[in-house]
């Protein structure tokens, strides 16, 4: 394990996830994926969302052993460690899900706001089916209706950093997850 306590901005952090840990998660998921999706009649289309999901993408897609392709939207809803509510949307999809089989790869469900815009978003285009997966789900934080079907791991409502995730765009780099100390 690395530092176990890191400064960013005006807030210090602690290791709360090691990354052996996530990687076990991320495998976890990443059969169930290989289950459901090794014998589709079109290619899958793995749609992430930047930026938070880059590593959890990178990881997962080196565990899935059927053919997909890799696409990437980008969109905003975080301002500090509070979501706004608001999602804007910064990169839009450049791919044809048509008739496809999308699986959206995200860092985090909370509210569940930003996936329910996406799988809105992607359903306009037409696909075959839309699935999430994400690396963390937050229940005690979660609005939505929309099913979640791929949840690497669950936490509580606490603001976490690191392998991917941010706080105010600093801590993407880290390999282990971090959560807030008071201290
Ligand atoms: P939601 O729309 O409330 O579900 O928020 C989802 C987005 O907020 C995620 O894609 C993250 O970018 C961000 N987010 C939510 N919780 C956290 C957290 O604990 N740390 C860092 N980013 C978070
Ligand atoms: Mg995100």
């Amino acid at each position: 394990m690395s530092e176990t306590k890191v400064k960013i901005l005006d807030r210090t952090f602690k290791v709360m996830i090691p990354a052996e840990q996530i990687d076990q998660a991320v495998s976890r998921v990443a059969e169930q994926l290989n289950r459901d999706y090794s014998n589709t009649e079109t290619t899958p289309v793995v749609v992430s969302v930047l930026s938070g999901a880059f590593m959890f993408l990178a990881d997962i897609s080196r565990k899935l052993t059927f053919n997909h392709e890799i696409s990437f939207l980008k969109i905003s809803s975080y301002s500090g460690t509070k979501s706004t509510g608001k999602i804007r949307e910064e990169l839009g999809l450049n791919t044809d899900i048509k008739g496809r089989d999308v699986i959206i790869i995200e860092d985090i469900v909370d509210t569940g706001i930003s996936m329910h815009y996406l799988m809105d978003y992607l359903r306009g285009f037409s696909p075959k089916s839309v699935e999430a997966c994400t690396l963390f789900f937050k229940p005690g934080n979660y609005r939505g209706t929309e099913e979640i079907k791929y949840r690497a791991m669950e936490i509580g409502n606490e603001f976490i950093v690191g392998y991917g995730l941010d706080y105010d765009q600093l801590g993407r780099n880290l390999k282990d997850i971090y959560v807030v100390c008071e201290e």
